[in-house]
């Protein structure tokens, strides 16, 4: 397993009183592996991504990454958080090899491997554009760009296309499973869509509200590649209802 959580307790102090945010919550995420967390809003789920790559502890629980304990979170997973962190003042190519920087590698070398990715990541012709210059689809490009870049074991997407239109948003999913079928690594996917969660993984964690904890665990188990008429596919509409269930309680 790339990731494991045990039991994940997590309470943020707010007014002077304790706010329980996750209550206990476990999951993994195995090499390779599509998985995604569905949950109310405000039910946990960055807070769960933040304990995972250490910008927080927990209070309780157990985080192994990597299948050994003590592998520090920067070695193993690299993440795009909710909000597109890119630096309004680099370039995209200078935005996308940041990570290659930060780790001490020749920026030239890095630059070079980055324009020829480009193309895939649909940001051809905007190396030297400016991330205000940039659609708001080309911007969530751009930031899952850097975060495959950094070359690590697993990816941590809180949802990224969570601010696009229906048809880009489509768009973008068959782009990630190209992406993800090219570069291998295993995907931790945070979103709220019930249909989105089903046409990209392989298994589904749903989350009930504050504080967390896990309702249902599903393997999707539909064939690949899905397309358009996988959302009609009489399997996908089952567990499809199923996570309502669990989500509307
Ligand atoms: N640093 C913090 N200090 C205090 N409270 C926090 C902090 N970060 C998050 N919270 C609270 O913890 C709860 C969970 O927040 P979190 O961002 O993890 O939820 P989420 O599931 O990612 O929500 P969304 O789906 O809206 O992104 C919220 O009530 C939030 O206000
Ligand atoms: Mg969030």
């Amino acid at each position: 397993m790339e990731i494991i959580l045990e039991d994940i307790e997590k309470s943020y102090m707010v007014d002077g009183e304790p706010l329980p945010v996750l209550g206990g919550v476990s999951a993994a995420v195995g090499e390779g592996e599509f998985v995604s967390l569905i949950g109310p809003s405000g039910c946990g789920k960055s807070t769960l991504f933040n304990i995972i790559c250490g910008l927080t502890g927990p209070d309780r629980g157990r985080v192994v990454l990597g299948g050994k304990t003590g592998a520090r979170a920067g070695e193993v997973v690299s993440y795009m958080p909710q909000k597109d962190l890119l630096l309004p003042w680099r370039t995209v190519l200078d935005n996308v090899i940041l990570a290659r920087e930060v780790a001490g590698e020749n920026r030239e070398t890095a630059r070079r491997e980055a324009r020829e990715l480009m193309p895939l990541f649909g940001l051809a012709g905007f190396e030297n554009s400016y991330p205000a210059e940039l659609s708001g689809g080309m911007r969530q490009r751009a930031a899952l760009m850097r975060a495959v870049l950094a070359r690590r074991r697993v990816l941590l997407l809180d949802e990224p296309f969570g601010a696009l239109d229906a048809i880009t948003r489509t768009r973008m999913q068959q782009w990630l499973l190209e992406v993800w079928d090219k570069f291998r690594q295993a995907v931790f996917f945070v979103t709220h869509d019930i249909d989105e969660a089903l046409i990209l993984s392989d298994r589904v964690y749903v989350l009930t509200p504050r504080p967390a904890r896990v309702c249902l665990h599903l393997e999707v188990g539909l064939p690949r590649p899905r397309r358009a008429e996988t959302l009609t596919d009489p399997r996908f509409l089952a567990l499809k209802r199923q996570i309502m269930r669990a989500l509307l309680g």
